[in-house]
């Protein structure tokens, strides 16, 4: 395709090392539509025929429907899926196939193409991630009132409920799809018609090949348009953020399928056995998400730190900004499908989650609010007086809620037994009313509006 100036063909290793064909055949749908849109343009413009175009147009399709069948070109000499459909379509129409890539370069053509890819994969995550916020909401609606301890530091801080505990998830969800729709409203501007690098002086339409690809607008500058990849980056550091998220959960999972906390019992489906010991049953696809995390946020690094130097406009380092895109997509996907069917299908275990409530002095705060509102205490001396019932409590192996109330009366005479009624761990969730917070009739409005916008 570029012979023209070279007395000798490239080196083998030249081959290998510039072929992107490899990996960028996965582009062959958005570059096959790249290519008709394109096409139909110059005809409309009259810079071809009709004739030409018609023949250009059913050689695609013809070459489209060969893809489809799995018959992708794999040849390095034909460097990328760019090159390698336009030859192949000269084999299938002749000359005509040659008038394709006028006022047009590789440049912006890889360009549109990646954005059409990348857009095509936020619609496809957004639908995963839809699937995965109506998981977490329908066993939310279930364990609305399961309670649970709350963590902070990873250990027992306050009773929260299971509902309450999923819904935290729901709301990351719901930022990280917005993170990707914005995304896809900033890359939903067309480069194609922004030639090598400096538009060009055939009389094109870039509006109608913008709009024929499904585009808001066309790109406003011409080097801009071949040399940004802020679009991939954008998909990229969504995708880093909603793994760390999945992640996150992961790791909850993995924590409650241990013995010791038994909170959940993970499906077998999710699980695995060990080729040793007969007795486990390991959370491996928890797991896996987990360590997926970590490979999603180093495609972002591994592109970021590709694009940190590089001069207007094109470059060829460019071309490795498809594998941590495409890399990472896979792991997303995956990822995603995998924590959804994990939530719906797990069995969570409130009775566990319940004792472990109870035993961890959860509600040593609604003691020392009790203290504030009735005994009128300032908050720090209530918070001290509780501190000395905790401690007595500890000592003589008991609940809170199970110090006589002489025992109460000598840590602080202002107690009475009225105090007792808080102090369980479900009085203690249900007074938390505040907007977002735990109590079960407070979450129950958080999900009937989660599932009024999922709907
Ligand atoms: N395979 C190339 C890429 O993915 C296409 C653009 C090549 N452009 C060029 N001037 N060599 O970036």
């Amino acid at each position: 395709m570029w012979g023209g100036r070279f007395a000798e063909g490239p080196a083998a290793i030249m081959r290998e090392i510039n072929a992107s064909l490899p990996f960028d055949k996965r582009l062959w749908r958005q570059d096959i539509a790249g290519s008709k849109a394109h096409v139909a343009m110059l005809a409309k413009q009259g810079i071809v025929t009709q004739a030409d175009a018609g023949a250009i147009t059913g050689g695609l399709d013809a070459i489209a429907a060969e893809y489809e069948g799995g018959d992708l070109p794999g040849d390095l000499a034909l460097e990328d899926i760019h090159m390698a459909t336009e030859s192949r379509l000269a084999e299938r129409i002749g000359t005509a196939a040659g008038r394709l890539h006028t006022a047009r370069s590789r440049n912006d053509q890889v360009a549109t193409d990646f954005r059409l890819w990348v857009r095509d994969a936020i619609d496809a995550v957004d639908a995963g991630l839809l699937a995965f916020q109506r998981a977490l909401v329908a066993r939310a609606e279930e364990h609305v009132a399961s309670v649970m301890p709350g963590f902070t530091h990873l250990q027992v801080a306050q009773p929260v409920t299971l509902g309450h505990h999923l819904m935290a998830y729901y709301e990351m969800i719901r930022r990280d799809r917005s993170r990707f729709a914005d995304a896809r409203a900033r890359l939903n501007e067309c480069p194609l018609g922004a030639a090598a690098l400096a538009g060009t002086g055939f009389p094109i339409d870039r509006q109608a090949t913008a709009e024929a690809l499904g585009f808001a607008k066309p790109t406003d500058n011409s080097l801009d348009s071949v040399s940004d990849r802020d679009f991939a980056l954008d998909y990229l550091m969504a995708a880093t953020q909603c793994a760390i998220h999945l992640s996150r959960l992961a790791e909850e999972f993995v924590i409650w399928a241990s013995q010791p906390y038994g909170f959940v019992k993970l499906p077998d489906a999710y699980s695995t056995g060990s080729s040793i010991m007969p007795q486990k049953r390991n959370p491996d696809a928890a797991e896996l998400v987990r360590g997926h995390a970590g490979r999603i946020a180093g495609c972002m690094t591994a592109l970021t730190i590709t694009m940190k130097g590089l001069p207007l406009a094109y470059s060829k380092d460019m071309q490795d900004d498809k594998p941590p895109v495409f890399e990472a997509h896979d792991l997303l996907a995956l990822s995603i499908a995998a924590m959804t069917g994990m939530v719906e299908t797990t069995a969570f275990q409130p009775e566990r989650m319940r004792r472990a409530a109870e035993a961890g002095y959860s509600t040593a705060t609604d003691l020392a609010d009790w203290l504030v509102r009735v005994a009128d205490i300032p908050f720090r001396e209530a918070h001290h007086i509780t501190g000395a019932a905790v401690k007595r409590a500890e000592s003589d192996g008991v609940a809170l809620d199970q110090l006589p109330i002489a025992v109460l009366k000598a840590i602080d005479a202002r107690i009475d037994d009225r105090v007792y009624a808080p102090l369980s761990v479900d009085a203690s969730v249900a007074a938390r009313k505040s907007h977002g917070g735990t109590a079960p009739s407070e979450v129950a409005k958080r999900i009937a509006e989660a599932k009024e916008s999922l709907a």
